[in-house]
């Protein structure tokens, strides 16, 4: 297991769209996971994505509630450790809804700095897991957003090119004039 560099935003990595995983199973996809969930903890992460650890693959890592743990999913809903921890690869997004709710997002490839997202708020997701099986959830609220901040990164996109509103670009110190409003994600 290793820590390893995170690539921060300017880096063509975090730029490019990422290839998909030819076999979920190869050990050294396994290894990739085990580093990159190393990686998350130590900078205190929702999520990464493994173009931010300089891999262009189709491979995410994230915690989330679980929606079944956690029906509530209201906007109070904030991202801690004992969510439970999930690996995506060769991730698929389907939006179930045109409702979009607002958020505030962060980055560990932006740091220092939040935005904030209106994104879907109720999205369908499937992908494979490390032994090759589907994974297929339903998610809202947190659980929603950062699966979609995560893919986003897989196809070249920061959140910062999500923002409708440049002024809701701030540094994260700033974030108490806000504090009415919350839902972050550092990922
Ligand atoms: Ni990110």
């Amino acid at each position: 297991m290793a820590i390893l560099k995170i690539a921060r935003m300017g880096h063509p990595v975090l730029a490019m769209a990422a290839k998909e995983v030819s076999d979920p199973k190869a050990a050294e996809i396994r290894n990739l996971v085990n580093d990159m969930v190393e990686t998350m903890l130590d900078a205190n992460g929702a999520g990464l994505a493994a173009p931010q650890v300089h891999v262009p693959l189709r491979l995410v890592v994230f915690q989330a509630p679980d929606e079944r743990a956690d029906p509530g999913l209201g906007e109070d809903e904030q991202f801690d450790h004992t969510a439970p921890l999930s690996v995506l690869i060769n991730p698929q997004i389907e939006v179930l809804s045109p409702q979009t709710e607002g958020g505030w997002e962060g980055c560990l490839s932006v740091p220092g700095l939040r935005g904030w997202v209106e994104r879907p708020a109720h999205i369908r997701y499937r992908g494979l897991g490390l032994d090759g099986e589907t994974i297929e959830r339903v998610a809202k609220g947190f659980h929603a957003r950062v699966v979609q901040h995560e893919c986003d990164h897989l196809d070249g996109r920061l959140y910062t090119s999500r923002m409708s509103d440049l002024s809701r670009l701030i540094f994260e110190s700033e974030i108490r004039h806000f504090n009415s409003e919350v839902g972050q994600v550092a990922s």
